[in-house]
């Protein structure tokens, strides 16, 4: 035994408890522990049967996810498989008492048991996927026993967890527990005694035939294509299950580690590791320690019932918290309530949403025209028009409306949040809240650090994101923060890349080849062309003379062309907004490119891709520069969350770390040359490929500054 696992008994049952917080991860020394305690408890002649419990908030969380860092750097490989087959030959009954998760090695664990037993609220899942893996202790084999292969495989494939009452119903749990979990599974364990405890891996009733599994297996693996683009680990969980329903208990285990090994040492499960932790990372701000006092947000107001300010409001809502919507008129009003009664019931038409849970959360938006109940409100997010001279009015007024101390967001996409906070007295409860559309459905939250805001309105900020199901991401007071200030070089150099030669469907092609949800033609269309062509006549006077700038846009744009809302801008659109082709824009963008004196050329795919993705990387490198992102991670968890950028390539700054700085470097060298000035290469970028180092080592420098 160690620390890590202690055995205790309650009269003749042993309880092995696992102590390795904060998740009781399966780390080195937990399963010698468990090894161990199994062992102490099948020599003593007193003891009849044991329990295995996890110390404080959970279970099991799984396997140690850092160690896998560790085995594909060489380190030393760990299996868990005899372990499991230990506890599953102990001649004693063995029940699995569970609370929090039981996830990945935790479930894994809990199936070698004889008898699993839950707390109502407890959830477990094989989520490995989510990491790039499968399943890697047995669990593509002994979970389609339990559970059938159909629900093993939609286990394995989408790495959901699974509420512990659907457990029992699918056979996973045997018993909820009601009240407390030891003293109900001491109970449970005690009536096992004597009986002839099951082996799960000896179970065949539930693997089905060949016939009806070759079905199931087969209507996964095309869900797995399509919903899972370019993933490998679903596809290889389904391989490993169906391994297990044609070949024996062994041979099937021998399978699935060969395909967990492949799965670990690929690039998709390293870049989705490093997401996990980076996910974490993002709440982790330097000079604003996990202890900085939080102010309470227990009631908020949103002012502007638009697209931004009605998806905001129900983000509140989802979370329990009740919202005043203000705006200037019941028009307005009625027009933004209206919305967002369409957005409820259209989640209650898809089974998103019960009607009961809709009609809790629309009595707690409360329509006002005036500032009258603002002062007792904790936070306001401001979501009104896009411009200066209103945002300092409208913070002037809430200045005035709301109570000391209440915190001031403004979910700006461009705007100074130092020069808006200038209108109140309190530039120390100003902060920026930077939603992403549609807000009730997008995970990212900017939340962007003026010159003043304070440590506490920070930290509330970032912990009031996981309160709402967001991933809050620190960023710096900079144009269009981190976030869409990266997005203007990516989309401009698709546009360049039009202008020169290439067709608009294939720039998108090209990227969501790579793995993209869309490409950035399209997604313009989506977003409306004329946002960016309005910002972009504000800010004309900032270009420099002679650099050159992309036009095709603008030009699509003066032609009323503003993408999917006018039903035409890159594409055109039928009435379902499905796109199609458009010959005229191909046309056009000759015929200017041609005026404008731009050579045509063929141009492939990896040059599309390189030009875009470079471009991001090169600006994001800047940005990290800058200081405006606290991590090369931060920006790669925002490009995740908010741009589509596809997971199993870990972000912009991960890939260009995977592709090599140096290489990256290069190609932004031979860019420059061909392009010119806006292909500068970053400073820092340079640096790195020059000491041959990685983004990845530039964020653990940080660190250690730090
Ligand atoms: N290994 C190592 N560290 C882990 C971990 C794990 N399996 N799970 C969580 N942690 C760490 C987190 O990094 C975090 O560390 P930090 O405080 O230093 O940032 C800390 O534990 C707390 O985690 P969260 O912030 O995520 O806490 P929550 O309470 O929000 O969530 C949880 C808890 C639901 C258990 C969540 O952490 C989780 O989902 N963990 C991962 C589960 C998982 O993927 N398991 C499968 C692992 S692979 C495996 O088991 C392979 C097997 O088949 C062999
Ligand atoms: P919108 O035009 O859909 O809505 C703005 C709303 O504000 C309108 O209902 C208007 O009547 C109301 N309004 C104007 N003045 C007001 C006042 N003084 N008091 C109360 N209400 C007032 O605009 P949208 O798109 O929702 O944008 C709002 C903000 O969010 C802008 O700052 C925008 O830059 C930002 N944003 C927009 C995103 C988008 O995709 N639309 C994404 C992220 C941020």
């Amino acid at each position: 035994m160690n620390n890590l696992v202690r055995v205790s008994r309650d009269n003749d049952i042993a309880v092995i408890t696992i102590d390795n917080p904060p998740v009781n991860a399966l780390s080195p020394g937990v399963p010698e522990g468990i090894g161990a305690a199994i062992d102490e408890m099948n020599n003593d002649p007193a003891v009849k049967a044991g329990v295995v419990i996890g110390a404080g908030r959970t279970f099991v969380a799984g396997a140690d996810i850092k160690e896998f860092g560790k085995m594909t750097a060489g380190g030393p490989r760990r299996s868990l498989l005899p372990l499991l087959l230990h506890i599953e030959d102990s001649r004693k009954p063995v029940v699995m008492a569970i609370h929090g998760q039981a996830f990945g090695g935790g479930l894994e664990l809990a199936m070698a048991g004889h008898y699993r037993v839950a707390s109502p609220t407890a959830q477990v899942g094989q989520p490995e996927v989510k990491l790039g893996i499968i399943p890697g202790a047995g669990g593509t084999q002994r979970l389609p026993r339990l559970v059938g292969v159909a629900k093993a495989v939609e286990m394995c494939t989408e790495g959901k967890p699974m509420p512990a009452p659907e457990a029992v119903v699918f056979g996973l749990v045997d018993a909820l527990i009601e009240g407390d979990l030891l003293a109900g599974a001491l109970a449970f364990a005690r009536d096992a005694v004597g009986k002839p405890a099951p082996k799960t891996r000896m179970r065949t009733e539930k693997l089905g035939t060949d016939t009806d599994n070759d079905a199931v297996l087969a209507g996964a693996r095309s869900i797995v294509a399509k919903r899972q683009r370019g993933l490998k680990a679903p596809l290889a969980a389904i391989d490993a299950i169906e391994a297990g329903t044609k070949l024996s208990f062994e041979e099937g285990c021998q399978a699935e580690a060969k395909l967990f090994t492949e799965c670990l040492f690929s690039d998709q499960s390293k870049a989705l590791i490093h997401v996990f932790f980076g996910e974490r990372e993002v709440a982790k701000i330097p000079d604003v320690p996990r202890e900085t006092p939080v102010l309470p947000v227990n009631r908020v107001a949103v002012v502007g019932s638009g697209t931004m300010g009605g998806g905001i409001a129900m983000v509140f809502a989802n979370a329990g918290i009740p919202v005043l919507l203000k705006d200037v008129g019941q028009a307005a009003l009625d027009v933004g309530m209206g919305k967002i009664r369409k957005n409820y019931a259209n989640s209650v038409q898809r089974g998103r949403f019960t009607q009961a849970f809709v009609d809790e959360r629309l009595q707690l938006i409360t329509p006002v025209l005036n500032y009258d109940a603002f002062s007792a409100v904790d936070m306001v997010v401001e979501a009104v028009f896009e411009g200066m001279a209103l945002k300092k009015e409208v913070f002037a007024e809430l200045d005035r409306a709301c109570r000391p101390g209440a915190i001031l967001a403004s979910n700006t996409s461009t705007l100074n949040i130092d020069e808006i906070a200038g209108a109140t007295s309190r530039p120390e409860a100003v902060i920026g809240t930077h939603f992403f559309s549609p807000a009730n459905v997008m995970r990212l939250l900017e939340i962007v650090r003026g010159n003043k805001s304070s440590k506490e309105v920070i930290a509330t900020c970032m912990q009031l994101s996981k309160k709402l199901g967001k991933i809050g991401v620190l960023v710096g007071n900079c144009r269009g923060f981190v976030g869409n200030r990266m997005f203007g070089p990516y989309r401009r150099e698709a546009q360049f890349l039009v202008e020169e030669g290439a067709e608009v469907e294939a720039v998108d092609q090209a990227l969501v080849e790579f793995g993209n949800a869309m490409g950035p033609l399209a997604t313009g269309d989506l977003a409306g062309l004329d946002v960016g062509w309005r910002i972009r006549k504000e800010y004309r006077h900032l270009e420099k003379p002679g650099v050159r700038q992309p036009f095709a846009e603008d030009r699509l744009c003066e032609l009323g062309r503003y993408g999917q809302k006018t039903l035409k801008g890159w594409y055109q659109y039928d009435e379902n907004r499905r796109a199609s082709a458009d010959p005229e824009v191909t046309t056009l963008v000759r015929k200017w490119s041609a005026e404008a004196g731009i050579a045509q050329r063929e141009i492939s795919s990896e040059e599309i891709v390189d030009r875009c993705i470079y471009a991001l990387v090169n600006e994001g490198a800047r940005i990290l520069e800058e200081g405006y992102a606290l991590r090369a991670v931060d920006i790669d968890i925002i490009y995740l969350n908010g741009y589509g950028f596809p997971a199993y390539r870990g972000g912009p700054m991960w890939y260009a770390d995977t592709v090599g700085l140096t290489r990256v470097y290069q190609r932004i060298c031979e860019f420059q040359q061909k392009h010119g000035e806006l292909w500068a290469p970053a400073p820092l970028l340079k640096r790195l490929a020059e000491e041959r180092k990685t983004f990845a080592e530039f964020d653990k420098e940080q660190v250690v500054a730090a």
